[in-house]
């Protein structure tokens, strides 16, 4: 498998391990408990610095690659690529509600829960389509030269939660990841 088809995939897997503490927190909440905001903040920050940054852009060098392999996918592919633009403006909704309760904003109910399960709900979908269709439809019609292009023009850092130079700020994951 090509090393950033891997690479993406550990991301996957990384981003379900967060989803499900999330979702967990969002029980929590759900039985009128306090969840641990300090969590939920770390998770969309994750999303943000790497998710958002490193993981789609990379992607979305593979799928216009794909557009033109294998243009039976270029309505998945093209559903995907906006999708990572939605993606980006749910997480910083949610987190600007995060902040607002931080802040001590009286802020409702719902309207968390709103937040928390349309990011929830938004991320486990794109990662089950990608995972599921596009990343073996880009296995299959990818040539080696497409995936040369791709490692060359793909901006890559350090994973800053679970690879091993671990940046500044997420304690409180840390102890939960183990
Ligand atoms: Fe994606
Ligand atoms: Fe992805």
């Amino acid at each position: 498998m090509p090393p950033i088809l891997v690479s993406l995939r550990e991301d996957h897997r990384n981003l379900k391990r967060l989803l499900a503490i999330l979702d967990a927190e969002i029980a929590v909440f759900e039985r009128a408990e306090t969840p641990d905001y300090d969590v939920v903040t770390e998770i969309l920050d994750y999303t943000r610095e790497h998710m958002d940054r490193f993981h789609h852009p990379a992607e979305d060098l593979v799928y216009a690659r794909l557009q033109k392999r294998h243009p039976e996918a270029s309505g998945t592919t093209h559903d995907l690529l906006e999708d990572h633009v939605r993606l980006e403006e749910q997480t910083q909704h949610f987190a600007e509600v995060m902040h607002a309760i931080a802040d001590g904003t009286e802020m409702s109910r719902a309207r968390v829960l709103e937040a928390a399960k349309a990011y929830l709900a938004a991320q486990s979908r794109h990662v089950e389509v990608e995972e599921t269709w596009v990343f073996p439809d880009a296995e299959r019609y990818l040539t080696e030269e497409d995936w040369a292009e791709i490692e060359q023009e793909a901006v890559s850092s350090p994973d800053p939660l679970f690879g091993d130079h671990q940046g500044a700020g997420f304690d409180k994951l840390r102890v939960l990841l183990g």
